[in-house]
């Protein structure tokens, strides 16, 4: 009887607990990684005598990839149409035209398609394996400068820029410098909601980081924005006046780690001499109606000083020290992978409207 109970508790009981448990944990729900191993692995690489493997435009691939994966990270985050791929993976690559960048159309980082055509080199990152090496800019991101983001154990390219960019890895943005664990174990220890609390250095936090952008803090919307409004979106974390980025957590100090103090507050007041970043929203003059008043903006979205337990479409000009704070970062103009805009704009800047710089300059 007693070795009876003791059965139920461990097998049915407990595992019950532990499951409401997690169900109760606020805003920290695991990775949404679930199915079969074999749909994203492959033990030897060889089925009836056949490679299982595949190159990331699904054709047949002799040898096999890293960490027994059947193909690497576009072959998953890539397809046609939608949000995510036939492996359940957000797509940030969409193969045929998405038509713009925005909700129903790419998710929150833009989309890789422009960049991934011929002559779209200053529509996005060109990322080895999507685009060749940028004919404008080489290999070398604009403003490099690894003494501006000294100190970062998310090494990138220690001794200099000797390559194209990667996804992750040394040369990359997401997961961490480190060859051995393919850099980036991320996937099956992937938590969501307000992330905040990562660990730099230690391997086992990319999945606690933003996105798996090592060390950076954020709130991460669980379709990664594709059905986003002014309410429902990813919360982005920026410090106001973060001019030497001490503070190695924000998403500009991501984009610094590779561009130094591009569009830092170099000077650090009016006039200003390149567009200030990571400094709060004047709560006064023209900064004051922020949108015309009605909240977060889509196109030209701020950084907040804190991250929340959820994303919010209130947007308070002036305040630095809340979630509803606002603060000009990197993102506010720029998208992350490519948009169909030059310099991986958010809008068109040659355009004489400037819609996008009006959701701030209200008055110009
Ligand atoms: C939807 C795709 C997917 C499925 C399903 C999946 N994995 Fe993985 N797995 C990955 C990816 C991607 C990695 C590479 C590590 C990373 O990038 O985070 C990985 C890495 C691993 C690793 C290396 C350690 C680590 O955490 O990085 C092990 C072990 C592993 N998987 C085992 C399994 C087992 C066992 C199953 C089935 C119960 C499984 N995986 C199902 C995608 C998947
Ligand atoms: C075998 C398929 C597979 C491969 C290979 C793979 N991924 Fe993923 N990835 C997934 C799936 C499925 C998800 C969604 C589940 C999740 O969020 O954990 C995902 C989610 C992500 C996310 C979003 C995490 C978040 O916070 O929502 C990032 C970033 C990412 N992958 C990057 C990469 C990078 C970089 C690589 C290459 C090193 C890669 N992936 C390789 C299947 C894959
Ligand atoms: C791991 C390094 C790395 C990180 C991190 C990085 N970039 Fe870049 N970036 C590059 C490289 C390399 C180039 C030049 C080659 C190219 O276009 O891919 C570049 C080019 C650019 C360009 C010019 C594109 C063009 O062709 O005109 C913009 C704009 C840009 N990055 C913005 C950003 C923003 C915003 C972030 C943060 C979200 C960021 N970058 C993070 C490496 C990086
Ligand atoms: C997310 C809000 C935001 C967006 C979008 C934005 N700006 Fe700004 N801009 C600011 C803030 C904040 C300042 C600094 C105000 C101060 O001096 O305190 C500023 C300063 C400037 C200045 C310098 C003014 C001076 O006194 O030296 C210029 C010029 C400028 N912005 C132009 C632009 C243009 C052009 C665009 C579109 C490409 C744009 N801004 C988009 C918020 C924004
Ligand atoms: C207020 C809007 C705005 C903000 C904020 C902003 N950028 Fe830009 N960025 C632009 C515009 C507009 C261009 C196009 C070139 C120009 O006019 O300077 C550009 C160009 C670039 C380029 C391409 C330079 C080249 O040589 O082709 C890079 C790289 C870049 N930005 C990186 C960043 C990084 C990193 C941040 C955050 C630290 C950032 N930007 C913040 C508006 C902005």
């Amino acid at each position: 009887m007693k070795s009876y109970v003791r059965f139920l508790t461990f097998t049915l009981v407990l595992p019950i607990l532990i499951f409401t448990v997690l169900l109760l944990v606020p805003d920290v729900t695991y990775s949404a990684i679930t199915g079969v191993c074999s749909t994203c692995h492959t033990m030897h690489n060889s089925f009836q005598g056949q490679p299982m493997a595949k190159y990331s435009n699904g054709t047949s691939k002799p040898t096999p990839n890293p960490v027994l994966l059947i193909t690497d990270c576009i072959g998953c985050h890539s397809g046609p149409v939608g949000d995510k791929s036939t492996y359940g993976a957000p797509i940030v690559y969409h193969t045929s035209n998405p038509g713009g960048t925005g909700p129903g159309k790419t998710l929150a980082g833009g989309d890789f398609y422009w960049v991934a055509q011929s002559g779209g080199d200053r529509k996005g990152h060109n990322v080895a394996g999507l685009a060749n090496q940028d004919t404008l800019l080489g290999f070398t991101p604009p403003g490099w400068d690894p003494n501006a983001t000294a100190g970062t154990k998310h090494v990138v390219a220690p001794s200099g820029w000797t390559q194209q960019l990667t996804c992750y890895g040394t040369y990359g943005c997401h997961g961490w410098s480190d060859g051995i664990n393919y850099g980036l174990k991320g996937h099956h220890s992937n938590l969501s909601g307000a992330l905040t609390s990562s660990d730099i250095g230690n391997a086992s936090s990319v999945g606690a980081s933003y996105r798996f952008l090592l060390g950076i803090w954020g709130y991460e919307s669980s379709d990664w924005q594709w059905n986003a409004t002014s309410a429902t979106h990813n919360e982005y974390y920026g410090v106001n006046g973060n001019t030497n980025y001490s503070n190695k957590h924000t998403i500009s100090y991501l984009c610094a780690e590779c561009h130094g103090v591009f569009h830092s507050q170099t000077g650090g007041s009016s006039p200003w001499f390149r567009h200030p970043t990571d400094i709060v929203l004047p709560g006064t003059g023209e900064y004051a109606n922020y949108n015309n008043g009605s909240g977060y903006s889509l196109a030209s979205p701020v950084a907040r000083p804190a991250i929340g337990s959820s994303s919010s479409s209130t947007v308070t000009p002036g305040d630095a020290s809340t979630s509803n704070g606002a603060i000009v970062m990197c993102l506010s103009c720029h998208r992350a992978h490519g948009s169909e805009y030059d310099s991986i704009l958010r809008w068109e800047y040659s355009n004489a409207t400037q819609a996008g710089c009006k959701v701030c300059h209200t008055s110009k």
